[in-house]
């Protein structure tokens, strides 16, 4: 029995001395393993007289339970001093101040005028619409009556791509957003086939546009937005008047002009540039140009597959890159274009 007790204080003692569950294991080995103490004595028992037997054998087992309550007990500790030291190491101050987020992102100022234009727009009962900015041949120049070979088709010269369409031609990156007036109208015209009557087409389709050009006002790749009012009576001074209410809400001033300038577009008869005058501020007094326009040319309301007797409609496409250099007072179109963040968050 005494020397039951030396070996449960020399257990709990290795117990203690082990800083690790696996130097733990170890110690419980030279203990309770098959070559430990504890089985040591059991051993011994096989030689002793049957009585004797029986006392020692339950002394040896009240041995191991004791030396097996230092084990657990050993472990319970081990893993809680390792709890303690994981949650010291992983501990927040919650007292630090807080960490700003380094840069909320924001619209880019281009993306900002088409959210205004189209907004403007929508409040005039005009949908928005999206098309490819690949185009072939046919809707680019031909459906808007820019013939082949015609010079009037180097007023947009363009990128071409490797590829060519049905036709044989070449795809091109749409030089202007214009070939959405067909697209569209195509749709529409399509869906209302066959009845008596059509709602108008009343549209904008804003994007981005493709051409030979760079310079400070010129870039390769700028944004257009088209407009298309198509009805049974719709005429010049609808254009004037949608354009005008349009400007004067995207500008927030009333205080500006219109001109209608005679210009030549194939796709329009007759044909105007339309300039804008601010009546104060820095570009008061300049005319300023922001938009092709026209009456849409029966040859295109046909192409639209639409009876160019019935329908007649106003069309024009404007600059977004030149309105947002106008609001936003940029000198150079080419600041929206080099991703430079000093100038970028200014519009945060
Ligand atoms: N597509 C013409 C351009 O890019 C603009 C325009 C659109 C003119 C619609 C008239 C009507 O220059």
């Amino acid at each position: 029995m005494h020397q039951s007790m030396d070996l449960v204080v020399s257990a709990r003692a290795a117990f203690a001395a082990a800083s690790t569950a696996a130097e733990l294991e170890n110690a419980k080995a030279r203990f309770l393993g098959k070559a430990g103490a504890v089985t040591e004595l059991m051993k011994e028992l096989a030689g002793l007289p049957v009585e004797q037997k029986k006392t020692r054998g339950a002394e040896i087992n009240r041995l191991k339970q004791a030396i097996e309550a230092e084990l657990q007990a050993r472990r319970a500790a081990l893993a809680e001093a390792e709890l303690k030291a994981q949650l010291k190491a992983e501990a927040l101050d919650v007292t630090l101040p807080g960490r700003r987020p380094a840069a909320n992102g924001s619209l880019h100022p281009i993306g900002r005028a088409m959210e205004r234009i189209e907004a403007i727009f929508g409040s005039m009962g005009f949908d928005v619409a999206d098309g490819p900015e690949i185009e072939t041949d046919w809707y680019s120049f031909t459906a808007l009556n820019n013939p082949e070979n015609h010079p009037a088709r180097s007023m947009q010269d363009t990128f071409y791509v490797d590829v060519n369409d049905a036709e044989g031609r070449p795809l091109n990156l749409r030089p202007h957003t214009s070939p959405m007036q067909i697209r569209y109208a195509q749709a529409h015209a399509r869906k209302y086939a066959g009845q008596a009557s059509m709602p108008e087409i009343r549209v904008i389709a804003p994007g981005r546009t493709y051409r030979v050009d760079s310079d400070a006002t010129h870039s390769p790749m700028f944004h257009q937005v088209e407009g298309l009012w198509v009805g049974e009576n719709i005429s010049f001074k609808d254009l004037k008047a949608v354009y005008l209410r349009f400007v004067q809400a995207f500008f927030e001033t009333d205080d500006l002009k219109l001109r209608f300038r005679p210009s030549y577009f194939p796709f329009t008869e007759p044909s105007a540039e339309i300039d804008m005058m601010f009546g104060s501020g820095p570009l008061q007094g300049r005319w300023l140009e922001v938009s092709g326009s026209g009456q849409v040319h029966p040859q295109v309301i046909r192409n639209m597959g639409l009876d160019a007797e019935r329908y007649i409609g106003f069309a024009f496409g404007s600059g977004i890159d030149r309105l947002a250099m106008l609001r936003y007072g940029v000198g150079d179109l080419r600041l929206f274009f080099e991703g430079d963040l000093r100038f970028l968050s200014q519009f945060r």
